[in-house]
């Protein structure tokens, strides 16, 4: 059922393809088993640094450099990678872009990957292209397998909790997911912890518990820590937390200004550039400062600051390149700190 239409390019779900370009992956690239960490109480194990593609996989971008950025992840390890819908622009074609790296590249390795994409903003116009209703939800399903030219992802979101259509639609709809073999696990993004914990006792009860659960968390956004990571621990959900650089700001991306060819010198839709305020730049030094005492750089550090939480299973970055990749990566060199540590920063937090 999984590899049906595999050599057959028109068929949705499959993935095989000749190869053009003759990708050889890396021969080493599980030769390291620490960076791999069971996914809350599930089987599945997830590597610690994980690969978005809501930035630089739409069509604005150069499609060469959005395959050597999947394929740099692949070669190092990185087996997950997260899509949504609406990734793009336009919506829809973060999944078209990696599906034809998919065919073209990966299509050997299909059993190799853990294939993610979510469903719960604005899709299509009318009151059944967002939200959580089952119409929504499954109709989204099936148009993404169509674009990314699989017939399963290996987890489907909940991308936002809907406060207008009963939970039980909304679980429902991912476990028929599970059921119809279009998703081998569900997830849950966005949602509090009361949701969550009302979700996964739904989905519990269904047979299709909840595998994990995707929140904001950097160190500018602490929310998680009131509530959520405790429900995700009681839970036996992981936790993949997103935008774990604050899109970039907790890195020496902006130390010395907005650089043309950063996310907010050239793509403002999300991280604007009066965001970025002398305040800010301020505490984003004085963090440099730690992370260089700790041998690192501040994108690791701050990448090893939200894996420091045994409720996060792997944290869920962007890049733009694939050396940022390999950077990121390093931070798994040193997650340990010390209480000292830990003070200064939530000392240089509060600003
Ligand atoms: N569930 C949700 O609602 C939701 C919402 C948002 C995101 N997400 C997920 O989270 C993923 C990550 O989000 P994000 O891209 O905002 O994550 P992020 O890791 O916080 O930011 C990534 C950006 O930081 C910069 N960067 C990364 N590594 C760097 C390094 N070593 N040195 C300097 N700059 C570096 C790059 O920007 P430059 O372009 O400036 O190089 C890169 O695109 C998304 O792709 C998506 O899968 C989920």
């Amino acid at each position: 059922m999984l590899r049906s239409g595999v050599d057959n390019p028109r068929v949705p779900g499959s993935i095989g393809r000749t190869n053009p370009m003759s990708y050889e992956p890396a021969a080493n690239r599980y030769d390291n088993p620490a960076l791999y960490q069971r996914c809350g109480r599930s089987g599945l194990k997830l590597p610690r640094i994980s690969l978005g593609l809501w930035h630089n996989f739409g069509d604005d971008v150069r499609q060469k450099n959005a395959r050597a950025l999947v394929l740099r992840a692949f070669d190092l390890g990185l087996t997950h990678f997260d899509l949504a819908n609406n990734y793009g622009p336009p919506p829809g074609a973060a999944e078209t872009n990696f599906g034809r790296i998919l065919h073209t590249d990966l299509a050997a390795y299909r059993d190799e990957l853990i294939i993610s994409s979510k469903a719960g903003y604005q899709m299509w116009p009318g009151p059944y292209g967002e939200w959580g209703t089952r119409k929504y939800l499954l109709a989204s399903l099936d148009q993404s397998l169509q674009r990314l030219g699989l017939n399963y992802v290996d987890i489907f979101y909940s991308h936002r909790f809907d406060p207008h259509t009963p939970l039980e639609e909304t679980m429902g709809a991912l476990t028929h997911a599970v059921r119809s073999g279009k998703a081998l696990y569900v997830g849950l993004s966005n949602y509090n912890p009361e949701q969550t914990a009302a979700a996964a006792k739904l989905l519990r009860e269904a047979g299709t518990p909840c595998l994990i659960h995707q929140p904001k968390y950097h160190m500018f956004e602490r929310t998680v820590e009131r509530g959520l990571l405790d429900t995700l621990t009681r839970e036996g959900i992981g936790c993949i937390p997103f935008c774990p650089l604050a899109q970039g700001l907790l890195t020496n991306r902006y130390l010395h200004g907005i650089p043309a060819d950063s996310r907010a010198g050239h793509d403002p839709r999300f991280l604007k550039p009066e965001d970025i305020t002398e305040h800010k730049v301020g505490l984003i030094r004085q963090l440099n400062d730690v992370a260089q005492q700790r041998g690192q750089s501040l994108a690791q550090m701050a990448l090893a600051w939200v894996l420091r939480s045994p409720a996060v299973t792997t944290a869920l970055i962007g890049a733009s390149r694939p050396q940022q990749i390999e950077e990121n990566l390093g931070a798994l060199q040193n997650l340990a700190f010390s209480p000292d540590e830990l003070a200064t920063i939530d000392r240089i937090l509060a600003g």
